[in-house]
C-alpha cells in the first residue's frame, strides 16, 4: 500500500469504496449529495499532490451515494501545473491500493462539435492525447504497454445512459482531445481538433485515463460543456466563464451519477 493509501484508509475508518470519482474545475458541488461524509484536504496527505487551480477543492471525500459507498477526489493536479504528466499517478495508485476497481473522471471542457451546445453533459467515448505527453513514460516494466482499444468502458458508459434516461437529463457522447493548456486553444487549432474527430477539448483527464488503465480500474469519463470551442462564437475565452458555467451541466451530471453508480 502507498503512503497516501494507508493514510486514507486510517483517516476514511478503514471503509472500503469500490468506485472513485475526480470532479474537475466547478463540479465540486456532487460532494452536497454524498451521505455519511468523512473530508480529508488533501494538504493533510503527505505525498498528495495539491491543485493551485480557484474552483478546485482538493480534498478526499468519502460517503455514499445514492447509497453506494464512493471516494471522491474533489480537484486535481493538472499537468500544467506541474509540467509532469504523471503528477497524479500516487493518488491512483493509492485508489487502486485502496481496492478501488472503477475510476469516474470527470471535467470542464470547450465544444469542437456544433451541435453540443455549453451546459451539454458529454460521455466520453474515446480520446486523443494531442498534448503527446504520457504519465508512463520512464515506467520500467512491460506493464507500461497499456493497451487503450476500449479505455473508456463501454457497460459503464451504458450504465451512465440508463441512469441518464432514468433522470430525464440528455446526454451526448463523443472524444475528448488533450491538449496542455493553461492558455486556451486558437481557433486554428479547434478547427483542427474538429477535423481530427474530437467532440470537445480540456487540459485534464487523459494523463489519468491512462494511469487508472495501467493500475487495472475500468474508466468511464463525463465532461461538462462549458464553452464553445474558440474562434466558434468570437467571444474570448476565460477560467471565470469555465467556473460560472461548469456548475450548470455539473447538475446535470451529478444526477446523473446519483443514479449511475448502482449500475456500475
Ligand atoms: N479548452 C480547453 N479546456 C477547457 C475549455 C476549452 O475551451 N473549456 C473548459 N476547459
Amino acid at each position: 500500500m502507498n503512503k497516501i493509501a494507508a493514510t486514507l484508509a486510517e483517516r476514511i475508518e478503514g471503509r472500503h469504496p469500490k468506485i472513485a470519482l475526480i470532479l474537475g474545475s466547478g463540479l465540486g458541488s456532487l460532494v452536497e449529495s454524498l451521505s455519511h461524509a468523512i473530508r480529508v484536504p488533501y494538504g493533510e496527505i503527505e505525498g498528495m499532490p495539491v491543485s493551485g487551480v480557484s474552483g478546485h477543492a482538493g480534498e478526499f471525500v468519502s460517503g455514499s451515494l445514492g447509497g453506494v459507498p464512493v471516494l471522491v477526489l474533489s480537484g486535481r493536479v493538472h499537468y500544467y501545473e506541474a509540467g509532469d504528466p504523471s503528477v497524479m499517478r500516487p493518488a491512483i495508485e493509492a485508489l487502486r491500493d485502496l481496492g478501488v476497481e472503477t475510476l469516474c473522471l470527470t471535467n470542464s471542457a470547450g465544444s469542437v462539435n456544433p451541435t453540443m451546445a455549453p451546459g451539454s453533459v458529454m460521455l466520453i467515448s474515446d480520446h486523443i492525447a494531442f498534448s503527446g505527453k504520457n504519465p508512463l513514460i520512464g515506467e520500467p516494466s512491460d506493464s507500461r504497454f497499456v493497451g487503450m482499444t476500449a479505455a473508456y468502458d463501454r457497460g459503464l458508459r451504458i450504465a451512465m445512459r440508463e441512469a441518464a434516461r432514468e433522470v430525464g437529463v440528455e446526454v451526448a457522447e463523443g472524444v475528448y482531445m488533450w491538449f496542455s493548456g493553461p492558455s486556451f486553444e486558437t481557433p486554428a487549432e479547434i478547427r483542427m481538433a474538429r477535423t481530427l474527430g474530437a467532440d470537445a477539448v480540456g487540459m485534464s483527464t487523459v494523463p489519468e485515463t491512462i494511469l487508472a488503465r495501467f493500475y487495472g480500474m475500468k474508466v468511464v469519463g463525463a465532461s461538462v460543456i462549458t464553452n464553445f470551442g474558440a474562434g466558434m462564437t468570437g467571444a474570448e475565452l476565460s477560467h471565470e466563464e469555465t467556473k460560472t458555467m461548469a456548475p450548470l451541466g455539473g447538475q446535470k451530471l451529478a444526477r446523473v451519477l446519483g443514479a449511475a453508480v448502482s449500475r456500475f
